[in-house]
């Protein structure tokens, strides 16, 4: 199997916000997908290790922030590629609560919905929450990222840049962690990092890393 083709599955980007006991918290995601239009349904895929998973599953519910395309690579780092265990990621202000509490993003997000958890399915390492959408606000104009969107950021510096580097430029190979989409970008080439490596994200080990052309 060529785990890749997965890749070429169309994600968008998202933050999931959740307060719980006191403590906001956001991560970012890439699979929330509408499930019905009536009832409005959605469900998202949460990795159980990270915290807004645990709040999630604590607070039964949730909001979610459509990221804009211009949205900075730093502000994806900042929820995507550390726990709010080790720090706290809403302190910079930039976030309004919904009518659960529940924060959302008010800068480089072009929607937002609130969502109430109706059912959970164990997948082992993931809980998908099937959930009812509640609220639902656009909060600008612009254009949504997509996962791809963000892997031509993450490689080529921004989207343009990116695709011109398609065109001009041979494509150069990378390695993505399956689980959690972080990208390698260390100095040492991939095939030489020892075989205990982690992901830095998602502590998958080196074996769930797929390569990328
Ligand atoms: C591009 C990208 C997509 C991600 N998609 C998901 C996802 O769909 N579900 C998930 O649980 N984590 C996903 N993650 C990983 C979490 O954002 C990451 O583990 C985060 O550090 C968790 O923070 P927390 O412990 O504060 O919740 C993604 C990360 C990135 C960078």
């Amino acid at each position: 199997m060529d785990k890749s083709a997965m890749f070429t599955l169309t994600y968008g980007l998202f933050a999931a916000g959740v307060e719980e006991g006191g403590k906001k918290n956001a991560c970012i995601i890439n699979t929330a997908i509408q499930a019905t239009s009536d009832p409005m349904r959605m469900h998202v895929t949460m990795m159980k290790s990270n915290l807004t998973t645990q709040l999630i599953r604590k607070k039964g519910s949730l909001t979610v922030s459509v990221l804009s395309l211009d949205c900075p690579l730093e502000v994806v780092a900042s929820f995507g590629m550390r726990s709010g265990r080790d720090c706290n990621k809403c302190e910079g202000g930039g976030f309004e609560n919904d009518s659960n509490g529940n924060p959302y993003l008010t800068q480089n997000t072009i929607a937002y919905m609130s969502l109430n958890v109706a059912s959970m399915i164990d997948l082992g390492t993931h809980n998908l929450f099937i959930c009812d959408v509640i609220e639902a606000e656009k909060l600008g104009a612009g254009q949504p990222m997509t996962y791809a969107d963000y892997r031509a950021l993450k490689t080529g510096g921004s989207v343009a840049k990116a695709a011109d580097k398609k065109t001009d430029a041979p494509k150069k190979k990378t390695w993505v962690c399956s689980v959690c989409h972080y990208v390698y970008d260390g100095d040492i080439p991939f095939e030489d990092l020892p075989d205990d490596y982690k992901c830095p994200v998602c502590g998958q080990p080196k074996s769930v890393f797929v390569e990328e052309v």
